[in-house]
């Protein structure tokens, strides 16, 4: 297991280059299983989530190349059941789901099971299926999807913290092949949805409303094969925005998109790091001291779970008092112990972390325990004095293309450690 050693204390400078969206390009990687035409999709980021997906495609059937970027998939012959062992490495990949049912009429997929954020129930895209009259049996752990022929209908898709990305996903590849007109109500709008939606259309599929809490899908008898850019990074994106602010750099971004982190740069700001537009450029730096700030994450276009942490390590930074609340997922606070081994004051009451800011942080071993924990670890170890080593950096390897490198072009001293 691989681990990040950091020597903490280095303002980050210059520029850094955002990559494709993962959560963009996985549900678009499952949707080239609607057609038996090749599909080419570029700026896939290369990390061991899309090289996850790439082996499942393979294992269905389809024939992947993944080449600087560039994914070419044919999904010519495929067939409809995905083992657990495949399943349960990537929550993700439930969402072959729909594309399946839509293609073969069938699928036989495992329950992904929970993860260390939270539960992560998959009712609501069974609710979805079923509305289009899927039949479905869990037995041995395993989801057995079938229908005769899909139908659409109208369904409400929200559920205790609001609508579902990938449950979203899920029905509206699903509906794309169906008889008749799906509406899906309460859908999820984040800008992921939105790229899948351009996608699918850009296949034939005949969906309108993407970004909107309604969308509504009109089915069609058959997709083609389409060309495809992912959008960038949004996540990606502001994790180097916070890392600017919290090591009070100085970081031009180049080749995000400022519209998709409109809460995100609103908090920042309130914290007292400018996000500054600078033609397609957004430049990154602090504007006077650091600020505390409250925030309570949201489905889009609130402050997204997924910056979550990150947003924590700057903020422990901010002499005061923040108070953060996670409404979407149930457990995802385990930075929150990891932090404190540097020395940030953070107390957990129920659904909200307070973070007692303005304490210096100082390096120590810490251990990530999800992405996103990762990359606040990371964040927390380039501010701190001393050194700080990341272990189980597996997890950010899951979503983030390259950060070492990335990191080491801003001049932090951050060095892989291979474990034999
Ligand atoms: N939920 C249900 N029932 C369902 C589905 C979801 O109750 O059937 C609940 C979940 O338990 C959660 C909330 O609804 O409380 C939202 O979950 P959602 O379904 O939107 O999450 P997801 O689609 O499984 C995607 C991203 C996550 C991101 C969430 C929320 C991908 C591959 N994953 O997950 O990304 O946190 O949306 O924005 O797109 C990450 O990248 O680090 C990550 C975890």
């Amino acid at each position: 297991m691989d681990s990040f050693l950091i020597k903490g204390g280095v303002p980050l400078h210059g520029e850094v280059n955002i990559s494709g969206s993962k959560n963009a390009a996985l549900p678009i990687m499952a949707a080239t299983l609607l057609t038996d035409e090749p599909c080419v999709i570029r700026r896939v980021p290369d990390l061991s989530d899309t090289r996850f997906m790439v082996k499942i495609l393979e294992s269905l059937g389809a024939q992947v190349k993944f080449e600087n970027g560039t994914l070419t998939v044919r999904a010519k012959k495929i067939k409809g059941y995905a083992d657990y062992e495949l399943v349960r490495k990537m929550r993700g990949s439930i969402c072959i789901a729909g594309p399946l049912l839509a293609r073969l009429q069938k699928a036989r997929i495992s329950l992904p099971g929970g993860c260390i954020i939270g539960a992560r129930p998959i009712n609501l895209h069974l609710k979805g299926f079923e509305a289009l009259g899927v039949k479905i049996k869990i037995e041995g752990g395993y989801i057995d999807a079938t229908v005769k022929k899909l139908i659409g209908s109208s369904m409400f898709l929200g559920g205790r913290a609001g609508p579902t990305v990938l449950g979203t996903a899920n029905v509206m590849m699903a509906a794309t092949l169906a008889d008749g007109i799906t509406v899906i109500e309460s859908a999820a709008c984040e800008p992921e949805v939105v790229d899948l939606a351009n996608f699918l259309n850009a296949m034939g599929a005949q969906i309108s409303g993407a970004g909107s809490p309604t969308v509504t899908i009109v089915g069609v008898e058959k997709l083609h094969g389409v060309e495809h850019e992912v959008i960038p990074d949004r996540i990606e994106t502001a994790t180097f925005m916070v890392a600017a602010g919290a090591t009070d750099g100085e970081v031009t971004i180049k080749g995000g998109r400022a519209e998709h982190l409109r809460a995100v740069i609103d908090k920042l700001s309130e914290a007292g790091v400018a996000v500054e537009r600078r033609g397609a450029d957004m430049v990154v730096r602090r504007k006077g001291k650091l600020k505390p700030v409250d925030i309570a994450t949201l489905p889009y276009s609130g402050f997204p779970t997924d910056a979550q942490a990150q947003m924590m390590a700057l903020l422990v930074l901010a002499p005061g008092i923040s108070i953060i609340t996670e409404r979407i997922f149930e457990s995802r606070f385990m930075h929150v112990s990891e932090l404190a081994r540097l020395g940030a004051e953070i107390e957990i009451e129920g659904p909200s972390a307070i973070v007692k800011g303005g304490k210096p942080l100082s390096g120590a071993p810490v251990m990530a325990s999800d992405l996103r924990a990762s990359a606040a670890l990371v964040i927390a170890g380039l501010s701190a004095k001393g050194s700080t080593q990341v272990n189980r950096i597996y997890h950010l390897d899951r979503g983030y293309e390259r950060m070492d490198l990335k990191l080491k072009k801003l001049g932090a001293r951050i060095q892989r450690v291979q474990e034999k």
